[in-house]
């Protein structure tokens, strides 16, 4: 079976932090043919109509056909509590997420919340995501089941808290994070499109016993990821420097423990020293930035364009709950208004990347998602560019595809997402 999809296309040949808007590829009449979940052909309409005239033709007409969105961070047991009013990180932790998180020792309430999670997340256009679970084996066994129900490829792996700082109720051991970390890495890490993440929540939560267990569990899988949060908040900062009163700087408390590596996603990593700068670089460690997260909770200013200037690896997220959207273009959205805020806007192509490709090679997988490639898994999105009557006006005036693409950036929500494929299947 073929599938012949037609619209506007766009995707990328490089990074466009390096090589500008240029590295966009667009067609204002384009396709994407479709075996087998998998993209096996590109071009113009004209011409794949004459390659593979057996195809099953869907024509979006004017929609803007790309990847689908990657959302390198998130925690899907926070849905619940996502827009929690007034409080910064510690205090937003304890009043609200880690009450939260208790109720995941409950199978029957963590499959209920990922399969609304999951329909969000397609609802909004993103096909992939990398989320943090809860401390209960339940909430992992939950995810990865309602991601493989819906052909997803999806990343997670069971948050890790064993230190006083996190509550009663709400706490593992070294011990048993390293075995049920192992267990339901072997359990899904492979399976279908699933792959497991080794997830320290962050050292505040962790003591160095926790933190070694983990680091040699990755060493013992270093195919692999690893992720966890780094410099988000001053206070927090202060907070690791009071725990960990001998590391050199926050991330130091990691390295020790053999927790930085290629591999390692370090999410917000707002507050950055000069030496762990030069260490995530050197190690091609990969930072996600979670723009509607960081003014929600009131974290700080990511500094992409310096970071990205420097060669570092960069991802997109909306770390929900704390993120305060599950849209990728809201995301972006916020990311844009971050880089006005440090005098660096970025071009829509440069936003666009982040939430597609960019994200997807985060997530060292940029071989597979994220980027229509022949190749490539077929996940895909078709964006209505005039989707509300206030996205319709602006786009009429549009002189290019990214005046035509950047109102819907600003604006859009789940209402411009026309159309979703997961593995080459339409999902309505
Ligand atoms: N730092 C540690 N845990 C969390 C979390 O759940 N959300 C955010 N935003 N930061 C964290
Ligand atoms: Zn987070």
């Amino acid at each position: 079976m073929t599938d012949l999809i037609l619209g506007q296309t766009l995707s990328f040949s490089a990074n466009p932090f390096d090589a500008g808007p240029e590295a966009a590829r667009y067609d204002s009449h384009g396709g994407v043919v479709v075996e087998n979940g998998i993209i096996t052909d590109l071009g113009s309409a004209d011409t794949l109509r004459a390659r593979h005239p057996q195809a099953a033709v869907t024509d979006m007409g004017g929609h803007l056909i790309t990847a689908g969105f990657v959302d390198a961070h998130a925690h899907y047991p926070q849905t619940p509590i996502i827009a929690s009013w007034g409080k910064r990180l510690i205090d937003w932790l304890n009043s609200y997420t880690f009450p939260q998180e208790m109720r995941f020792a409950d199978r029957v309430y963590a499959d209920a919340v990922a399969g609304e999670y999951f329909d969000l997340l397609l609802a909004n256009g993103t096909t992939s995501v990398c989320s943090y679970c809860t401390i209960h084996p339940e909430s992992v066994d939950a995810y990865f089941t309602a991601a493989q129900a819906r052909g997803m490829r999806a990343l997670g792996g069971k948050t890790c808290m064993d230190r006083d700082t996190a509550p009663d109720g709400l706490r593992d051991t070294a011990q048993s994070a390293y075995d049920d970390s192992k267990m339901l890495l072997e359990k899904w890490h492979g399976q279908d499109r699933l792959s497991y993440v080794i997830t320290p929540r962050f050292s505040p939560t962790s003591t160095p016993d926790q933190l070694t267990a983990l680091g040699a569990l990755w060493a013992e899988h270093p195919d692999c990821l690893m992720q966890t949060h780094l410099s988000e908040q001053l206070d927090e900062i202060e907070w690791v420097k009071s725990l960990y009163p001998d590391a050199r700087d926050y991330l130091d408390t990691y390295e020790q423990f053999g927790l930085l590596g290629k591999g390692g996603l370090y999410g917000h990593a707002i507050h950055l020293e000069d030496r762990e700068k030069a260490r995530l670089l050197e190690v091609g460690a990969s930072l996600i930035h979670c723009p509607t997260s960081n003014t929600f909770i009131g974290s700080g200013l990511f500094d992409m364009a310096g970071l990205m200037a420097a060669g570092q690896r960069v991802g997109l997220a909306t770390d929900t709950g704390g993120g305060s959207s599950f849209s990728m273009l809201r995301t972006m959205a916020a990311a844009y208004e971050i880089g006005q805020l440090r005098g660096t806007p970025l071009h829509p192509a440069q936003l666009y990347w982040l939430a597609t490709a960019g994200s997807a090679q985060s997530l060292l997988l940029g071989d597979k998602i994220g980027n229509l490639e022949i190749g490539m898994e077929a996940d895909l999105i078709a964006l209505n560019l005039t989707s509300t009557p206030g996205i319709a006006q602006r786009a009429a005036q549009a002189n290019d595809v990214w005046e035509s693409l950047f109102p819907t950036i600003m604006m859009g929500d789940d209402r411009a997402i026309a159309q979703v494929w997961v593995g080459g299947k339409p999902q309505n």
